[in-house]
């Protein structure tokens, strides 16, 4: 069996997941339900990024120790996560006992070669990003993500020497074209590189939520060197990762830092890092002072799991921006699952449930490229996975309507129709898992009957 290991982002549990957290996850769900059904040996790890500044102000603000404090957002990603029917194989906490003592032990072998030093750092800092700025990052003294006042740090920190990676990095980025994907994305990352790296500050002494370091007890773990092993102390003999999805916004931690801290610590690197867009809703980003947030459950209460899981991947190309209306998500259940796919599976099995099925050579199945489809899968191309699958949908309507089974009885004309619909059930599978079940089925008994509506109109 062939491995195949995916990987999400860790997500900070400092507030509870929307949908821009979901979005990666329900990415890494497809594409894991899909390799299940080319029948690979699927890892999938997703969890959350506990430690650092930002979760312990957070901590502090609800009157909370940040260990309580994340044990409780942590069952509401969970939580989430089982709503919209996502399958993990482990959700990794970097609490976890096994994590702490993995990061220590890399942090000991990349200092035992050498790349760890003790310094001063002194530079801005954002708490909201977790990440380091240099004066000209900031807009008018604010970060440029946050706009909020930057916090000044002058403090000894040890220092990672990833200015010798430079020269790597580039090879890396030659050898292997994929690592950074969208291939669009990749030329910016090469040119900052190009540019020269700065060592990275990879300590604090200044607080204690963290990871100690081994080698100097008074220091804590950068949270960025911190999570980004998450993806190797969860691997399970499954390294190294066949695909690591992430946001946009993320990708210098894990084309850059990311890599160069494995080259250093000796471990054989990720063969994809795949970079999605951001969804802003009504044309604004997510925002809880202006209310444009949507949660799990406001989601998932617009139309259904289902119906949601389709919009994110059919709306947008993945790892292009997308803007979220709850309008358009309604018209595409409408028009789409329950008017082509819905209408499709209800009347197909009313006619075999009246007339019955007999076994043929399938003309119409030719119609469905199934090699396309899987390439297009292969290559994240979610959108147009669902183009194909439709247009076969409208195909097979087209067939009902000019092969008028009603009238006929044709028992032929409706066994090519059930297979067709028992392969677009399993195509379907990786996005609307709870439908595709059900149809399948309801097509796999013996006496097919019609059953109940898959997507009521809204
Ligand atoms: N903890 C870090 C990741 C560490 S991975 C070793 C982090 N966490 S996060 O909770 O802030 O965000 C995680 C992911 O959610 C990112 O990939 C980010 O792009 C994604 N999204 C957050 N808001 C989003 C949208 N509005 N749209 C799409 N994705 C968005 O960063």
């Amino acid at each position: 069996m062939t491995k195949f290991y995916v990987t999400t982002p860790i997500y900070y549990p400092n507030d509870v997941p929307h949908i821009g957290h979901a979005y990666t996850t329900l990415a890494a769900d497809v594409l894991a339900r899909w390799n299940r059904i080319k029948g690979n040996n699927v890892w999938f790890l997703t969890g959350t990024d506990e430690h650092g500044k930002k979760i312990e102000q957070a901590a502090k603000k609800k009157g909370k120790k940040p260990k309580e404090f994340v044990d409780e957002l942590v069952l509401k990603f969970k939580d989430a996560w089982k709503k919209l029917n996502i399958e993990y194989s482990r959700f990794i906490r970097t609490t976890d006992k096994d994590h702490e003592k993995n990061v220590q032990e890399i942090l000991q072998k990349v200092f035992d070669k050498g790349d760890i030093y003790k310094g001063e750092y002194e530079g801005f800092y954002c708490t909201g990003c977790e990440a380091y700025y240099t004066e000209k990052d900031l807009i008018d003294g604010c970060c440029p993500i946050h706009k909020t006042k930057i916090e000044k740090l002058k403090e000894e920190s040890y220092f990672f020497k990833l200015s010798k990676y430079q020269k790597p990095l580039l090879d890396l980025y030659k050898k292997n074209p994929d690592f950074i994907s969208p291939k669009n994305r990749r030329q910016e990352i090469i040119n900052r590189v190009k540019e020269g790296l700065n060592d990275l500050s990879i300590s604090r002494a200044s607080f204690d939520w963290g990871i100690k370091l081994p080698f100097d007890k008074k220091h804590i773990a950068y949270v960025w060197f911190d999570a980004l092993f998450n993806y190797y102390s969860g691997e399970n003999g499954f390294w190294e990762p066949d695909i690591q999805l992430i946001g946009k916004d993320i990708l210098w931690f894990h084309t850059v830092y990311w890599p160069a801290f494995l080259l250093s610590a000796g471990i054989k690197l990720p063969k994809k890092i795949f970079a999605h867009g951001w969804w802003t809703f009504d044309k604004e980003k997510i925002s809880k002072s202006r209310g444009k947030v949507v949660n799990i459950d406001d989601l998932v209460a617009i139309a259904g799991v289902d119906s949601a899981r389709y919009f994110l991947f059919r709306a947008t190309p993945f790892g292009e921006d997308g803007d979220f209306s709850e309008k358009a998500l309604i018209q595409r259940h409408n028009n789409e699952l329950a008017n082509k796919l819905g209408n499709l599976v209800s009347r197909v099995a009313g006619l075999i449930e009246k007339n019955g099925v007999e076994k043929t050579e399938n003309e119409l199945i030719r119609k469905l490229d199934k090699k396309k489809i899987a390439k297009l899968f292969d290559d994240l191309e979610f959108d147009k996975v669902l183009n194909e699958i439709f247009a076969f949908i409208d195909v097979c309507n087209e067939y009902v309507q000019n092969k008028k089974p009603w009238e006929t009885g044709d028992k032929k004309v409706l066994y090519e129709l059930k297979e067709s619909i028992l392969e677009i059930a399993k195509l379907l599978w990786p996005f609307i898992p709870s439908t595709s079940e059900k149809i399948t089925k309801q097509f796999s008994a013996t006496n097919i009957k019609k059953g109940e509506i898959l997507f009521k109109k809204i």
